[in-house]
């Protein structure tokens, strides 16, 4: 779900419209479809509205950091990106976005593959789910992974994978709820650093071996 670039974005102008919140108790109609070209953009700016409060939170990236990776993706073959809509009067306002491949995709994918073939596991990868904040708790998020998990179970494959990060505490608990449960962790540790010199005072040190465990 997590994809670095060198060159940092500017968290900048235009987004994409805000739908109006459902009144309280009312129905909400969805619709699912396959994103076109043409959505690039739009869904480009939902993305960033989605995760802006997201990202404020977590030290990876919970989103492509660049359009242009975005835009990369939807030429990758194996990649299904779905949008979700609901009816606004006469036309239909993008409410939910779900990104996701049933192979390990791109040169310099670090999910390795291993894991899953020792284990029989034939895994689809969610790679987004983002719903728009203002539909946030309205069911959304859970029909779009009854969505995934339904072509994933067409496909064959025999378990859902995702990467969320701990801070992300909404999305967690979200999975968790969903019988989602822990396979592997990448645990970002960070320690204060006193202030000092620049140079270290003389030290004197007792040559030794360090013996390896084992
Ligand atoms: C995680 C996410 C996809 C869930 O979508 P959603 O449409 O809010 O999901 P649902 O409404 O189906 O379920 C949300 C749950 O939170 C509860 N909830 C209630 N009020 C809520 C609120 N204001 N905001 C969020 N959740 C709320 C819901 O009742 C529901 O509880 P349940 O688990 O007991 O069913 C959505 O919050 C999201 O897009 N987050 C930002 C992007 C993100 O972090 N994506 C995941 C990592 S890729």
């Amino acid at each position: 779900m997590t994809q670095t670039e060198d060159t940092p974005e500017p968290e900048d102008a235009l987004e994409a419209p805000s739908p109006p919140t459902p009144a309280e108790g009312a129905e909400l109609e969805l619709f699912v479809r396959h994103m076109h070209r043409r959505d690039l953009n739009k869904v480009w700016e939902f993305l960033k509205l989605v995760f802006r409060t997201v990202n404020k939170q977590t030290v990876e990236y919970q989103r492509p950091r660049l359009k242009k990776s975005f835009l990369e993706i939807f030429e990758e073959d194996g990649v299904e990106q779905l949008v979700f809509e609901t009816r606004r009067g006469k036309r239909r306002e993008l409410i939910g976005y779900a990104e996701y491949a049933y192979e390990i995709v791109g040169a310099d994918s670090w999910i390795n593959h291993r894991y899953f073939d020792d284990r029989d596991m034939r895994p689809l990868f969610v790679q987004e789910l983002a719903v728009h904040p203002d539909y946030h708790g309205f069911g959304v998020g859970s029909f779009m992974l009854e969505q995934v998990e339904h072509a994933a179970r067409l496909r064959g494959c025999t378990h859902v994978v995702l990467e969320v990060a701990e801070n992300n505490e909404d999305a967690l608990t979200f999975y968790r709820k969903r019988s989602f449960q822990k396979i592997d962790a990448a645990v970002f540790l960070a320690r204060k650093l006193e202030r000092g010199p620049e140079l270290l005072g003389p030290r004197i040190i007792k040559p030794r071996r360090h013996k390896r465990p084992g």
